[in-house]
């Protein structure tokens, strides 16, 4: 692993440990994102800081490769409710909700090169109607 890689791993670990004690938006040496428009979460938020990767994944195969629709875990509703209220985007700066912790991180995450990372229209009523696609 080169240095850079090490760093990054640790960044990653140290957040995912982190904000047991504090609130969970209000990690105490993390990121301070946007609150959600909503809730609860579709799972724990402790469990969910952990687990996600693996619960958009599970989502993504139930519907794409078996086709099941209204899953729980599914990604437009995660960016319907995560989204700014200003601009209703989950990408776009240090505090919008996925962008902000995976530029903390230094996560990549290619999702939103297909996925809207606006919130659909429905769920937008605090936010100007910018069309779902990003
Ligand atoms: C109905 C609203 C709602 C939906 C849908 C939702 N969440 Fe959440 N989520 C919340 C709330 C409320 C919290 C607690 C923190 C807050 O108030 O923003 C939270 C917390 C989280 C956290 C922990 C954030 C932190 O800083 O500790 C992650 C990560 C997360 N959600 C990811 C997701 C993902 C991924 C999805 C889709 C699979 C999703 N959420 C769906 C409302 C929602
Ligand atoms: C090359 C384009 C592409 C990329 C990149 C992509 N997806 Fe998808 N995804 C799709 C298509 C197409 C569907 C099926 C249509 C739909 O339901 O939106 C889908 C469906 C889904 C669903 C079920 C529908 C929903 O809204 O929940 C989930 C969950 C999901 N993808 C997660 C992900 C995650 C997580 C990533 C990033 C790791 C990702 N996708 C990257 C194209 C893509
Ligand atoms: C509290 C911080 C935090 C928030 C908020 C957050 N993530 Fe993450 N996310 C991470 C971390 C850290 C990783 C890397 C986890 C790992 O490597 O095990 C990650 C990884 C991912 C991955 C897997 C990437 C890959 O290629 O394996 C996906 C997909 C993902 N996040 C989607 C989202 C989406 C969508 C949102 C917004 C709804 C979101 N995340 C919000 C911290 C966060």
């Amino acid at each position: 692993m080169t240095v850079a890689g090490i760093l990054r791993a640790a960044a990653a670990a140290a957040l995912l440990l982190a904000g047991s004690a504090a609130g969970p938006l209000a990690h105490a040496s993390g990121p301070a994102l946007d609150a959600a428009r909503a809730g609860p979460c579709v799972e724990d938020p402790k469990l969910m800081r952990r687990s996600h990767p693996d619960f958009l994944k599970h989502g993504r195969d139930d519907t794409v490769r078996k086709g099941i629709r209204g899953i729980r875990h599914s990604l437009a509703a995660c960016v319907d409710c995560h989204a700014s209220r200003a601009d209703g985007r989950v990408l776009g700066s240090e505090r919008h909700f996925c962008q902000g912790c995976h530029d903390y991180a230094a996560v990549k995450v290619d999702c939103f090169d297909c996925h809207a990372s606006t919130a659909r229209p429905a769920a937008t009523a605090a936010a100007p109607a910018t069309g779902g696609a990003r």
